[in-house]
Order: structure tokens, then sequence, then C-alpha cells
């Protein structure tokens, strides 16, 4: 494996692999950035093709953290670390005490916590033997509510920009996926006087939706073509591909689904057609925002120490308006804008 040579090699500050045989324990951890505070990011547990794409998801997911820390205020960098195997076949609670021994043994530099094929009980056990994890469910409780506190502060900011006005009453937004996170931004949204369109493959959820919210229900391949004002998807990432971001008629997109971007030349589409993305990485930072506030990661900057969590949330909407202005200013699609001010941040 050509270490070197991963496309998604960034001047990564540190990365590490750690092993332990007896319980089959093969793990990478990624430190992209610790410039801003220690490196968070969550640990994903899955099978990979190869070493090389386990190595690459690393490399890129600590990547994007630091940028969603530097976006969100947060007195934290980036990290990622992925267990290669089928949590399925091979995760046990030796494997996550040795691991958690490894997190440990970096000393602080990275805190970690629940990912993909880990959950609030895995994380539990790693916090038996390290205490650099947040998001444990006593300390912290489910992000998603305040996920979801994250996104409406963002439509805030997209209704600010799109249609010139603070509230959101009147708008007709499509919610996709009404898991955790969508039920919730549903749920306010409905509470703030919004029309909803909801999908989801569950249609039980749906009927609920359509019960509680009044919401109109389409088909989950149909939502992001439907008449809409802003498209909101809460389900799957990958979602806006080139085909899809031709198709949409909202005048916006924005929603919690992490990657929502297939490819950047979606992306490029989207701001082509004068449909204002809103980078998922920071509409959908409530969670992580919340969980560092309550481990009380100090912060470097004294003015923040006392703020509330409203306080820490409401700066999504605040950092996201700066990146429509600067994103218009410079001609550029409010992804790139925001990839800018990231790199920034974390350079000064
Ligand atoms: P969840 O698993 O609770 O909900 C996902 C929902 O989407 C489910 O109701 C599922 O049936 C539905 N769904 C799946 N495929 C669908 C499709 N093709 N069309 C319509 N609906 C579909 O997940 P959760 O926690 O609500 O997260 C949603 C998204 O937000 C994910 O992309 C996640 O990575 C992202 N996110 C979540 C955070 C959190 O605090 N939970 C934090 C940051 C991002």
């Amino acid at each position: 494996m050509e270490f070197w040579a991963s496309q998604e090699f960034d001047q990564h500050e540190q990365v590490g692999l750690f092993s332990d045989p007896s319980s089959s324990l093969r793990a990478i951890i990624a430190i992209h950035s610790t410039a801003l505070g220690p490196a968070v990011g969550g640990t994903r547990f899955k099978a990979y093709s190869s070493d090389a794409a386990a190595l690459d998801d690393a490399l890129r997911l600590s990547r994007a953290m630091s940028y969603k820390s530097a976006l969100a205020g947060l007195p934290a960098g980036g990290g990622k670390a992925v267990i290669i195997g089928d949590p399925t076949k091979i995760k046990s609670r030796d494997l996550l005490l040795a691991y958690g021994r490894f997190v440990d043994r970096l000393g602080g530099l990275f805190m970690t916590g629940e990912d993909v094929g880990t959950d609030l009980v895995d994380v539990e056990t790693i916090a038996e033997v390290t205490k650099h994890v947040g998001g444990t469910s006593s300390a912290v409780g489910d992000p998603s509510v305040h996920t979801a506190a994250g996104v409406i502060h963002g439509l805030h900011a997209v209704a600010e920009r799109r249609f010139g006005r603070t509230d959101l009453a009147g708008l007709t937004v499509g919610v996709q996926g009404l898991g955790a996170v969508g039920w919730d931004v549903a749920r306010r949204l409905h509470e703030a006087g919004a029309k909803l369109v909801v999908s989801d493959i569950a249609a039980e959820r749906v009927a609920a939706a359509v019960a509680a919210f009044a919401a109109v229900p389409e088909p989950t391949e149909m939502i992001h073509r439907a008449k809409l004002d802003i498209f909101t998807p809460c389900a799957l990432g990958g979602i806006i591909t080139e085909q899809s971001a031709a198709e949409i008629q909202a005048a916006a997109v924005a929603g919690a689904a992490n990657n929502q971007l297939a490819t950047s030349r979606a992306g490029k589409i989207l701001a082509e057609r004068d449909i204002l993305f809103a980078p998922d990485y920071l509409i959908n930072a409530g969670g992580i925002i919340s969980g560092l506030h309550a481990a009380s990661v100090p912060s470097r900057l004294a003015a923040d120490e006392n703020d509330s969590l409203g306080a820490k949330l409401l700066k999504i909407r605040h950092r996201l308006t700066e990146i429509f202005e600067q994103a218009a200013q410079n001609g550029l699609p409010p992804e790139v804008a925001a990839e800018d001010l990231a790199r920034s941040l974390i350079k000064r």
C-alpha cells in the first residue's frame, strides 16, 4: 500500500496503524489537524474492500472533520478512526477495549465517538479505558435533536438569502427521510408554519407525518423533483448526483444528510442553476457542537467559553450567511467557499 500517494492525503499531522491480533483489531487513526484543538471524529467500523480504501476513508473523513469543526467555531480539529472488518462478525468487548487503549495512548490528541458501525454502547465500552470520548449517552443523550435544531438555524439563513425573509412560515419544504433528525426537523418546520412534503422508505413514518404535520407524501424517488421552495435531505449521502441536480425544482437544498453531493460537478450544476446549496458538514454540525459542549472541551476563545448550547447552535446560521455572501462575491459554489474559509480558519 502506498501511503503518501493516496489522493486523500492532505498533509495530515499524524496517521497511525494499530493492531491487536488477539482480538483481531486492525485500526487506522488519522489526525488531520489539531491547530484549533483536539482532533475530534467518530470511529467507523466497516469491512473495506482493501486496506488502501480504509486509509483513504480515514484521510478523507478526518479532513472533513477539520472543516466541520473550524466552520462551527469549535475549539477542535479533525480526526477519524476506522476499524477494519465486519462489525457483525468481529466486534467484541476485547476488541473495543484494545482500541480504547490505543486512543488513550494518543493522550487527548484524538477524541472519538460513534459513527457508522459503532453505537453509544460501544462508545461507553471504549470509555472504560479512555476519557478521550465524547457523546456517551450519559454525557449528551441523543445528538439528533441538536442536529435538527442546527438544521433549522441553517434553514433560516437559507430563507433570508434566497427569499429575503426571516421566518419559515408558508415556505414549502421537502424533507427526505423521517428518522431521528428528519422527524424533528419536520416537527420544528411544522411549528414554524412551513408546509411540508415528506418521503421515507418506511411507510409508517410517512403516515405519521401526514397525520401529525398535515404533510403531503411523495414517493422517495420523486421528492427532489417536487415543487418545493427548499429540499431538505435527511436520509442518505450522495443523493445530489449530476442527474438529480439537473432535476431539482427547489430554490435551495439544505438538510442534515452527510456528503449530499455525489460529485463536485453535481455542486457546480446546482450553482449554475442558481439553486442555493447549504454545505452539509456545516448545517448538520449541531450534533458535534452539543457533544463538545457536554464534554466541556475548553474553548480557545475566552469570549465563547460561557456561551450556552443554544448560542453555539445559532452560529450555524451566522456562518452559513457568511459563506453565502463569500460565495456570491467570489462567484463560487457555497461548498467551495466553505472549504476555502475552513482552510483559512485552520491556518490562522
Ligand atoms: P436515521 O437512520 O435515524 O434516519 C434515516 C431515515 O431515512 C430513516 O427513517 C430511513 O427509513 C430513511 N430513508 C432511508 N433511505 C431513504 C430514501 N431513499 N428515501 C427516503 N428516506 C429514506 O438517521 P439520522 O440519524 O436521522 O440521520 C440522517 C442523516 O443525517 C444521515 O445522513 C446522517 O449521516 C446525517 N447526520 C445525522 C446526525 C445525527 O445527529 N443523527 C448528525 C450529522 C449528520
